[in-house]
């Protein structure tokens, strides 16, 4: 056992030093430690690190994470361009998103089946939750109900608001996938929420590790995580995949009521060397990491949004009274609300900004060589566009760290300075 594991760590060891570990010309960090990169100089907030090391090796520098030769993109003018490009479209390889998606699906992989699987999906989207909003708007206005229900019976005292909102937003969204209401209090659903939680809790020195060195990921499943990230994604895939069969005995073909409906109805027609081709069986994965993607950051967002006004009781009071003057103190809002509501527009704004809960979005990958920018980019490299530095950058944003909704506002009100935000990424993968 020993000298197997000795075996591996020399051999691997051997392969990173044998790699290049740097780009040419482009610059970064000289010493890299062998089989680590960089990954033990970078902080449990490389997104900060990032930041500072603009500082010293510009708005784009490379670094090396684990097995991963990585260009980081710190600036949003740069991040715009670079992603609007086709190279730098795929995702790295990561055995435990594939192990558990079976290597197909949206988010998680490379490739012109995303950009197939994606175009459907936004269409839904649109048509479901904003062209033909009545059901979907009810049904979060139900969830709203709930939650606002909950808090009733709170009677002012101090509550803890973990996981309030997690199961809501699963509900909703459920509702846009396969059109019926989950029963919130079922053991199932909250199980399922937490195979969510557990799939997308990549955090810290060791879930790093695990991630960028996936030899560690094999020999310490435990310590890095990813049994529980492995367990998670595979029961809630195997859950999308039960749903699934079920069918839809109410259908109508050729008049869907939700995203599962739909697909349905495209499976029909779809050619043989099409992912939407049944023989494929791509539904469960395409779905389970939709809600992977979704049922994870809106509550994180959420929860932001109350820990910032619990804190800024000034803005809170604003906001408040803006929404009494708008849908008065029962009613509830509707998207058609959305106009007449400018400082909700800008609290969540500043939320978005400030939280930067996802400060990396999802890791990109070349899928080819890519020239960007004087530089020569080799296939397979991760690319990683700092969110976090663009929503914190002191030459855009006076006092980055100080939640001021303000910034988003003219002195008429009107919305300002949104397009300086990319809190869902942007380019070919940004998803609306
Ligand atoms: C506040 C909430 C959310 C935030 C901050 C967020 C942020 C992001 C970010 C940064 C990415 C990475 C894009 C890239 O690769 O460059 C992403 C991808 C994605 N998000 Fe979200 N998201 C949120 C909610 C949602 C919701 C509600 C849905 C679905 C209903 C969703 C569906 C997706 C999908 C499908 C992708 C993958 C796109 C692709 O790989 O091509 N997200 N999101």
């Amino acid at each position: 056992m020993w000298t197997t594991l000795l075996l591996i760590f020399l051999l691997y060891f051997f392969y990173t030093k044998w790699r290049k570990t740097t780009i040419e010309n482009i610059p970064g960090p000289k010493f890299a430690f062998p089989l680590l990169g960089h990954l033990p100089i970078i902080s449990n907030e490389p997104h900060k690190t990032f930041l500072e090391w603009k500082k010293t090796y510009g708005p784009i520098f490379s670094v090396q994470l684990g097995h991963l030769r990585t260009v980081v993109v710190n600036d949003l003018n740069l991040i715009k361009e670079a992603y609007a490009m086709h190279e730098p479209m795929g995702r790295p390889p990561q055995e435990v998103f594939e192990r558990a998606c079976d290597k197909k699906g949206m988010v998680f992989v490379s490739g012109p089946v995303v950009f197939e699987q994606r175009k459907f999906f936004l269409k839904c989207l649109r048509k479901f939750c904003y062209e033909d909003r009545g059901h979907f708007e009810s049904k979060m206005q139900d969830e709203i109900s709930d939650v606002l229900a909950k808090f009733g019976e709170n009677d002012n005292q101090p509550c803890q608001m973990e996981h309030t909102f997690n199961i809501p937003v699963l509900s909703a969204v459920w509702s846009f996938f396969m059109g019926g209401r989950l029963d919130c209090s079922d053991a199932k659903v909250k199980y399922l929420a937490q195979c969510a939680a557990n799939f997308m809790s990549i955090d810290g020195f060791a879930a790093n590790l695990g991630y960028f060195v996936p030899v560690t990921a094999k020999l310490f499943p435990n310590f890095t995580g990813s049994a529980k990230m492995l367990k998670g994604g595979v029961d809630l895939y195997d859950f999308v995949d039960q749903e699934w069969k079920k069918g839809c005995p109410s259908r109508i073909p050729g008049q869907p009521r939700n995203y599962k409906e739909a697909w349905m109805d495209k499976i029909e027609s779809a050619p043989t060397d099409s992912s939407f081709h049944p023989s494929n069986n791509y539904f469960p994965a395409t779905m389970g990491d939709i809600m992977l993607a979704s049922i994870e950051t809106t509550p994180a967002t959420i929860d932001w949004a109350v820990i910032y006004l619990a804190r800024n009781p000034e803005s809170q009071k604003k906001l408040q009274e803006e929404l009494d003057s708008v849908v008065g103190a029962i009613g509830l809002i509707t998207l058609d609300d959305r106009p007449e509501l400018p400082y909700m527009e800008a609290v969540i704004h500043e939320v978005l900004r400030i939280s930067s809960l996802g400060p990396f979005g999802l890791l990109h990958h070349t899928t080819e060589e890519w020239k960007f920018k004087g530089f020569v980019i080799p296939a397979k490299t991760c690319v990683i566009g700092n969110l976090y530095a663009v929503h914190h950058d002191p030459e855009i944003w006076e006092n980055p760290n100080e939640f001021r909704p303000e910034r988003f506002l003219d002195e008429s009100n009107n919305l300002i300075n949104t397009q300086l935000i990319i809190p869902f990424s942007t380019g070919k993968r940004f998803k609306s």
